[in-house]
This record gives structure tokens, sequence and C-alpha cells, in this order.
């Protein structure tokens, strides 16, 4: 393949020829010259372009947003900003973009504006940089578990339970082959039984580490999120793993190693200077004329979250228990009420994260009453009222809860008592294999997950997750 620009700028000697296509992102035309900026995506900087004297009427055909071919010598750029440009000798347009009526004009587009032309935002800094960053954090999230001997593992997107239990479950249905035809039972019942979208691998891949130890998949999920907030998509990414670890009597203890793992993993990927101080995530910090946050703050969040990824010192880690306790003392006046045994509502997550610890914490051992039936009960504690469990929820500023993540119980009876309390048969056709995994050769193993577009969001500054997965998915909107 030919070079793209970021191998152009970053390679190519001086006097070099090239060919590079891509679409034009400004151009400023003078009498003999013409100044322009062309971008192929490949970096969050574009390649400067001199289309000198003798080109023809071509030149005047170009327009922001056109695609062209462009042939010319790399010389040294004279202006500040790059150190190379493109002297153009021949140039090709592949296609015209009408000025009047191209939707990505140059001024600043909101958001909003931008999700209606979704097929085309990718053409704003913002948007594209937003996509190579996801890419670049898939790829160093799966050096970092290669590195650990984690096996990356396919799970089905269709399933047959809702695995947190949560309710929120598409289900799916065949479409009839024709319109005049009524759908026929095999039809309507296309696996013999109700089929979802998945909302969580975590039991599939549950299922896959009773044989290979350490697994982890970055899948997507799938939840009817009524809801409508910045922090939810009704189509996401999730990383999520699941691995053995030795046996203990108190659970306590291994969600404390969990949350150190989950913990390195971030540190590692994000503190990555390929990825905090690359110009992706430096492109979206700076580009954020429509943010609610004035610029000194934006200044003061994006130093917080550099030292949070690169400081060695370990995030504080906060009992549910003790949190409770903690938003109690406080005179914050909560729109929800503080009571143990209900669940954290973000403004309480935030009020955490935000002013108490100024930087991402670790909140572990909820009441088992407001948690999914696979986690594992803790012995009973000073100042719990209940039966507590092994978990960590990771908060994180601006965000709010990024990741979340359990020793899963690997008593059967224990396990069998916690699904009848919540209304499920551990000896049924939808559950009994999750019990299998415990009758034969069970293994004590703990898992977490991660959602991605929040990941994407905290790393980037970003306000809402539909600027964080190229085609955002929620309650009312699916635009293309
Ligand atoms: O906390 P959740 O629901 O946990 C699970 O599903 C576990 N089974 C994960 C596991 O242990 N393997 O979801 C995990 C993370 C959340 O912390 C959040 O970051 C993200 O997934 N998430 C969403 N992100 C975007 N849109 C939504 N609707 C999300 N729901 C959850
Ligand atoms: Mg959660």
């Amino acid at each position: 393949l030919p070079p793209t620009i970021r191998q152009i700028l970053s390679s190519p000697e001086v006097g070099e020829t090239v060919a590079v296509t891509g679409w034009v992102k400004s151009i400023r035309k003078q009498k003999r010259i013409a100044f322009g900026v062309l971008s192929d995506g490949s970096s969050a900087v574009g390649l400067q372009a001199v289309f000198l004297e003798g080109l023809g009427e071509r030149v005047k055909e170009i327009t922001n947003g056109t695609s062209i071919r462009v042939r010319g010598s790399i010389v040294k750029s004279p202006g500040a900003g790059q150190d190379k440009e493109l002297h153009v000798e021949e140039v090709e347009i592949l296609g015209t973009c009408p000025p009047d009526t191209y939707p990505i004009q140059k001024q600043a587009l909101t958001p909003e504006y931008l999700r209606d032309n979704t097929h085309l935002r990718a053409r704003t800094d913002a948007i594209s940089a937003m996509v190579r960053l996801r890419g670049l954090l898939m790829r160093k999230l799966d050096r970092y578990f290669e590195r650990q001997d984690f096996a990356y593992a396919h799970t089905p997107v269709l399933t047959s339970g809702d695995a947190e239990g949560g309710g929120e479950a598409f289900r799916i249905t065949p479409i009839p082959p024709s319109s005049e035809r009524p759908p026929q039972t095999e039809e309507r019942d296309f696996f013999a039984r109700p089929a979802y979208l998945t909302v969580s691998h975590q039991l599939h891949l549950e299922a896959l580490s009773t044989a290979l130890t350490r697994v982890y998949t970055l899948s997507p999920c799938f939840r009817a999120e009524r809801g409508v907030t910045r922090r939810h998509l009704a189509e996401f990414w999730m990383l999520e793993a699941e691995w053995g670890v030795a046996r203990t009597d108190d659970p306590r203890t291994q969600t404390a190693a969990l949350c150190d793992f989950v913990e390195g993993v971030v540190k590692s990927v994000v503190g990555d200077p390929a990825i905090i101080r690359g110009q992706d995530v430096d492109v979206l910090w700076r580009h954020r004329e429509h943010d609610s946050v004035p610029e000194a703050e934006r200044q003061k969040r994006r130093e917080a979250l550099v030292s949070a990824v690169t400081s060695d010192a370990p995030w504080p880690k906060m009992s549910y228990s003790d949190a409770i306790r903690e938003l109690l003392k406080s005179d914050q006046k909560w729109t929800f009420p503080v009571r143990w045994g209900s669940a954290l509502q973000s403004e309480h997550e935030k009020w955490l994260c935000e002013t108490l610890v100024g930087g991402p914490l670790f909140v572990t051992d909820y009441p088992a009453g407001i948690k999914p039936f696979y986690m594992r009960a803790n012995s009973p504690a000073p100042g719990e009222e209940e039966v507590t469990v092994g978990c960590f929820d990771l908060l994180v500023p601006q965000v709010g809860e990024l990741a979340g993540g359990s020793v899963r119980e690997e008593r059967l009876d224990v396990l069998k008592a916690s699904m009848e309390s919540k209304g499920m048969n551990m000896d049924g056709e939808r559950y009994g294999w999750y019990g299998d995994l415990r009758r034969f050769g069970g293994a004590p193993h703990v898992g977490f997950g991660l959602g991605f577009e929040r990941l994407v969001g905290w790393v980037g500054g970003i306000e809402n997750v539909r600027e964080c997965i190229p085609m955002p998915r929620w309650a009312g909107r699916m635009v293309l």
C-alpha cells in the first residue's frame, strides 16, 4: 500500500516524491498558489500541501471535503507547526464536495448536530481522534493481557439469559420471510427458547475460565437502558476478564488483589505515553468548543487524570459501609437518600471520587441485596447490617462507575441459595450449566468488566459517551 500521511510525516525524507489520497480539511487560494491541509485520518495532524502554479483549473474545484489524490515532493516547511510539507505537482479530483450543502463546515459544530450527521462526523478532528484512540486502547489492552497469558475469547452475542438480572436485555426474534405469510412457530421461537442480546459476557467467560483459567474479551453488550444519561448507551463495548485464584476463607483479600489487578491494567494501558501523551488524546482535550466546562477547570482535570494514571501511589479503596458513613457525615443536600443497603446514586459516586478523594476510588464489599447473584458472600464484619459480597466498583472523576467486578461464588450450595433468593433456579434449563461449572472441578475465580466507552471518555475528557463510539445507539435514536 502507498504511505499514509502519518507515515509520510514520520519518515520520508525531504526531497522524496510521494503520492497520497485524502480529504481537504481547509484550502486557502491566492492568485497563483493555494495552501491546503489534507487528511486521510491516519493521524491527528494533516499534511500541509502547497498547490503551485501550473495545476490549472483543477485547483478551483477543490473545496473543503473534496477527495483528492496528489503527487509531489516533500520539502522542508518554512512555517511553524510542521517541519515538512508537500509541494503538489499533480492533482486528481476523486470526488467533489459542494460547499453550500456539505454538512461539515469549518465552524464549530455542536455534538447534537454531529449526531444527526453521524455518517459524516468522523471528518471532524475530535471524532476521528476518538476512533483512533479506541483502536489504540484496544491494541494496548490486548498486549497487556497477552503478556499475562490470558486467552482472548470470542463469547456469544446471542444468549439465553439476562446475566446481570437487571431486566434490561433486548429480546430477539427473526423477521418473517415475507409480509404475506404469518410467522411460523419455528420463526417465533427460532432457538426453541427465548433469546436475547447479551448484557455481559461474564457467565460465558466463566465457563471458558474453568478450562483456560485466564480469559478475557472486548465485546459488544446491549442494554435497553430507559433512562437517557450521558453515561449509558444501548450498544456499548465491555472489557471483561475472568481468572482462577487461590482459595481463601476471606474474599476481602481477593477483592483487594482484584482491585490491584484492575488498577494495573488501567495504569499500564492509559498511562502509556503513546496514549496519555499522544496526539489523539491531546486533540480530544483541546477541541472542546461546546463543553460546559471552563478552560482552567478542564486543564485541572487533565492534569489530575495524568497524575492518576502515571503515579505509583495506589488508588484508595474504601468499603461500601465506610462510603455510606462518609456520605452521611458530609453536609451535602442529596436528591437520593443515603442509607445502608441502597445503591449508590451517581451524585454519591461523584462526590466520593471528585470531592472526598479527588481521583479514582475503589468502593468494595457492597450489600448482597443490591448486587447480582454470582458474587461471593463475605464473612460478617463490624458495621455491616446484612451480608456483603466480595466486589468492587471503580469510580473515576467525571465518569462515575468505570468498572465493576467481584470474587465469584464458587460454593454450590451458597450459589444455589443466592440464586433462589433472586428468583432464579440453578437446577432449571436456563442456569443449570452455570451450576455445572461448580459441580465439575469448580475452582475459585474472580473477574471484572470495564466499560470501554467510559474509559475513552475519561481518557479523552469527553462529556458524553455518545461521542465515545463511532455510531452511538441509545433510547430513541439510531441514526444509521
Ligand atoms: O456494572 P456492570 O453492569 O457489570 C457487569 O455487567 C459484570 N457482569 C461485569 C463483569 O464482572 N464481567 O457493567 C460493567 C461496566 C460498568 O462499570 C460500565 O462502565 C459499563 O460496563 N456499562 C455501560 N457503559 C455504557 N452504556 C451502558 N448502558 C453501560 N452499562 C454498563
Ligand atoms: Mg456495575
